[in-house]
């Protein structure tokens, strides 16, 4: 588990910055909490702190910027948010604001179009459907690769010649065994085992639910060609 990184989100409406957020948080295999839970927590043990949520009434959550009170200088910071409009435009500038007057370090700031079904986005039946989508999540992905770099593990740390692996943070609770449709683990001595690789989707389903962030997944082209030539005749699960 990463001990540098934590991100906290509020994410009221559809859950739409809480896919970001999770997908951030599985990149730098990092704590995710709610400004809640945030509360509870000293985040001064913690080096650089994502703050997130969805865009309401032109800015950031109001947990989310009651948050920056416990942040301080030795802190950096990340930004993101989700909106219902097409161009960000300043809907960042409160927050940004306030990080400035306790002399947090900004590294970086994402945010993307959320499906908003408020006011007259209800005459389409709503704005931005399936936002933030597959690509708005790769571009996520871009944006933390490229500011926390040191961070990003799961390329480096997947040994040569494999596609999953499972890190020593594994307790062997069994959640990846039980969520594979695909019957790749199995637990042995108290730790989980992959023992059919090959018939692996890349579906993410263990990395999503495994609650110690304890696999890794590669996604190579190469890989990803593989598996939809492997499984092209199949008829069902
Ligand atoms: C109470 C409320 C106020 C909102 N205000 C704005 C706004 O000022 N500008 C905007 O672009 N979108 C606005 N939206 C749309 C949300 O920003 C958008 O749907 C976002 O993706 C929601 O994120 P969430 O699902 O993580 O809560 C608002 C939505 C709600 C519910």
């Amino acid at each position: 588990m990463n001990k540098d990184v934590i991100i906290i989100c509020e994410s009221i409406y559809h859950g739409n910055t809480m896919k970001l957020a999770r997908a951030f948080s599985s990149r730098l295999q990092c704590r995710l909490i709610t400004a809640d839970e945030a509360l509870l927590v000293d985040l001064k043990a913690y080096q650089i702190v994502g703050l997130a949520s969805g865009i309401y009434f032109t800015s950031h959550h109001p947990k989310i910027m009651a948050i920056i009170d416990q942040l301080n200088v030795n802190h950096q910071t990340f930004i993101v948010s989700t909106r219902g409009r097409p161009y960000l435009g300043n809907y960042h500038a409160a927050i940004k604001d306030a990080l400035a007057n306790k002399g947090v370090e900004i590294i970086g700031e994402f945010s993307t179009k959320g499906y908003d079904c408020t006011g007259p986005f209800n005459l389409i039946r709503g704005g931005n459907i399936g936002r933030p989508n597959e690509k708005d999540q790769l571009k996520a992905i871009k944006f933390i690769n490229e500011i926390l770099p040191e961070y990003i593990r799961d390329l480096t740390a997947v040994p040569n010649g494999r596609n999953v692996a499972i890190t020593s943070q594994c307790v062997g609770c069994g959640s990846c065994q039980a969520i594979c449709p695909m019957n790749v683990f199995a637990i042995t001595n108290n730790r989980a085992e992959i023992i059919n690789e090959h018939e692996c989707i890349h579906c993410s389903l263990c990395q999503r639910g495994c609650p110690e962030q304890a696999i890794l997944i590669r996604h190579s082209a190469r890989e990803l060609i593989a598996i939809a030539k492997h499984h092209s005749r199949r008829k069902s699960l």
